[in-house]
């Protein structure tokens, strides 16, 4: 099971954060530790000696995340083809990259870049796209292992071609073969030491349930870190795509490390704020909100989706 899907779901019971202000210091709630429950006295747990995802790295995440019986994304359905038609793009935090390559095919990109700080989740993406360009290439039925995130593969890889052959008619071979030329991965740290080639800007960036990671790992400082450096690296007029986790899915995550747990304690920026942060500190000029456009969603991951405009 997927922690985060999981945590959303328990934490509906907590508290969820709230802002209270006393002589202007502020005061995030945090629901309070079980007794002999802090990370120094008690480390995480390894569960059944799974790995532990501590940037939110999971394998298998759109497994989990797209479910059983639903052929796409349910958060494609709220993205514009305006803002990657044509464009060049950026996907922080791609995982595997499912979503990268449906965004790529779906929407006709020039071209989008994921990028992730774990190098087995860009092995994976890498993996993901010669899949699905082969599957079309030969117009077989690819023989991918009969998993849940294979369905998901198999499903990106039909409606990327469906949806191109919509657009303009062109063969799957030319398709497939540009594929290759416009979606990329990367390993990298966004944050920390990660640098888009020299003079590169995008016109669309996407930051989709990558915020409690960062914010878990690096604090308030790599958040504004974070947001400030997907100002910087859009194009004017361009978009900023972002899905936070809400503030209540935190706390089962609070001890994935302890660097994890104590950040927790001192996070000062809770998700509820990104917004105005956004808006008022780092120079975005607008805001929608996409939320109302989302339906499908699996339990756990139903949360909200912002456009913000430089
Ligand atoms: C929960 S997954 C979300 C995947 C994808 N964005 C989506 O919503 O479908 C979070 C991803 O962010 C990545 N990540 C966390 N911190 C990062 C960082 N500092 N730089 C790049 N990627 C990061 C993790 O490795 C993980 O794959």
């Amino acid at each position: 099971m997927v922690e985060e899907n999981k945590n959303d779901r328990n934490n509906k019971n907590h508290k969820s954060c709230k802002r209270k202000k006393n002589n202007n210091e502020k005061k995030i709630e945090r629901p309070e530790e079980p007794a002999a429950c802090t990370a120094q006295q008690q480390p995480p747990k390894k569960k059944n000696r799974k790995e532990v995802a501590i940037f939110g790295n999971y394998r298998n995440y759109y497994g989990y995340r797209v479910g059983q019986d639903l052929e796409e994304d349910p958060r494609l359905k709220v993205m514009k083809r305006e803002w990657f038609e044509g464009k060049d793009s950026l996907d922080i935090g791609c995982n595997s990259g499912l979503l990268t390559i449906a965004i790529a095919r779906k929407f006709g990109c020039k071209s989008i870049f994921g990028v992730d700080i774990d190098g087995a989740r860009i092995e994976d993406a890498h993996w993901t796209l010669r899949k699905v360009v082969n599957a079309r290439m030969h117009n077989v039925p690819s023989k991918i292992p009969k998993s849940v995130d294979a369905k998901v593969v198999n499903g990106a890889a039909e409606s990327l071609t469906e949806g191109k052959r919509d657009n303009d008619g062109d063969s799957p071979l030319l398709v497939e073969k540009d594929l290759f030329k416009i979606v990329s991965f990367q390993k990298g740290n966004f944050v920390q030491n990660w640098r888009p080639p020299a003079n590169t800007y995008y016109q669309t960036i996407l930051c989709l349930s990558v915020t409690k990671w960062i914010h878990l790992n690096w604090g308030d400082d790599g958040l504004i870190t974070l947001f400030r450096r997907a100002w910087t690296l859009l194009q004017p007029g361009g978009v900023f795509i972002l899905e936070p986790q809400p503030w209540s899915s935190y706390y089962n995550n609070r001890l994935v490390s302890e660097t994890a747990s104590a950040n927790y304690k001192n996070i000062q920026i809770p998700p509820e704020d990104f917004q105005d942060v956004l808006l008022d500190k780092v120079g975005f000029r607008m805001v929608e909100n996409l939320t109302s456009g989302l339906s499908g969603t699996k339990s756990g991951f139903d949360r909200p989706i912002l456009a913000f405009w430089k």
